[in-house]
């Protein structure tokens, strides 16, 4: 079980690892959202679940000395870890508190922009996140948030019945956590009923093909999670295996890919 303050897949060592990789993974699709959302030097952002820190000091150069950034997680191991990277790394306009995104603390009128990236999707009230951060927003603020709309649309192929199994049982235990693997397709209506105008909504979908960095992505996530799931019970190790071996199949298929699970970039600003 994880421990207090702890999400869904942990806050250890190789998590940690885990999302660092994630985010040299994803950048690329982050530093674009944030540059349709006008941040920019001079910038005041708040990097809701900014779990590691990794946005949160990306985002910090990107507003330069003028601007600053503050990042809240509700895990006091990520926020530590937030402070750490942005001391190591001379970012004296970071700040980072540990805060529940479903209640957050914020002054009203405090930002210019609100980052948010895979955090919704774990949460029971999401639309308390999108509230609390939509009334943090300055008039003319904008809100970005990247997260899953249809986590079971991902795709190994060659496809396998011993591969669908697993996600089947990963969906079922984040489901269980009181998440939605699918939040991003709810996201505007949220928005929206935070008194925000949807600008818009674009599709994150990519393909990996063996051998790609990307490849390694899906892996990470399985390594690190599926024996989890076998010690609590909710995965047979003969499960885990078919699984494994099904994804090596696919490996070695000359016409084997893996697709994303769909993920949406909602953008939306405060008037
Ligand atoms: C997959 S990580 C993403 C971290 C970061 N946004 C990134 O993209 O690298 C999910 C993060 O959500 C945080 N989280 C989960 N539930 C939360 C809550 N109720 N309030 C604030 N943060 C939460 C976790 O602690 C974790 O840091």
């Amino acid at each position: 079980m994880p421990e207090e303050n702890e999400y869904l897949f942990g806050t250890h060592d190789d998590e940690l690892r885990r999302l660092g990789f994630q985010h040299q993974v994803w950048i690329r699709e982050a530093a674009a959202a944030w540059h349709r959302a006008g941040f920019g030097a001079g910038s005041h952002v708040l990097d809701l679940g900014c779990g590691p820190g990794y946005t949160t000091c990306d985002l910090a150069l990107l507003v330069g000395q003028g601007g600053s950034v503050t990042g809240v997680d509700v895990s006091p191991r990520f926020v530590a870890h937030t402070r750490a990277q942005a001391a190591a790394r001379g970012l004296g306009n970071v700040v980072a508190h540990v805060q529940d995104a479903e209640s957050l603390e914020l002054a009203a009128g405090e930002f210019d922009g609100v980052y948010s990236r895979w955090v919704l999707t774990y949460l029971r009230r999401p639309e308390e996140a999108i509230r609390g951060a939509a009334r943090a927003l300055k008039p003319g603020g904008r809100m970005v948030i990247h997260d899953y709309s249809h986590y079971e649309g991902l795709q190994l192929v060659p496809e396998h019945p011993a591969f669908r199994r697993g996600i089947d049982i990963v969906i079922a235990q984040w489901r269980e956590s009181g998440g939605d693997p699918a939040v991003g397709a709810r996201l505007p209506a949220m928005m929206a009923d935070a008194g925000l105008e949807v600008l818009s909504i674009t599709p994150v979908h990519r393909v990996a093909r063996p051998g790609d960095v990307l490849w390694r992505w899906p892996r990470t996530f399985f390594d690190n999670y599926l024996p989890a799931l076998v010690a609590s019970g909710a995965m047979t190790e003969d499960e885990r295996l078919a699984f494994d071996a099904a994804w090596r199949a696919a490996e070695a298929h000359p016409g084997g890919f893996f697709a994303t699970p769909p993920m949406l970039e909602v953008l939306a600003i405060r008037h």
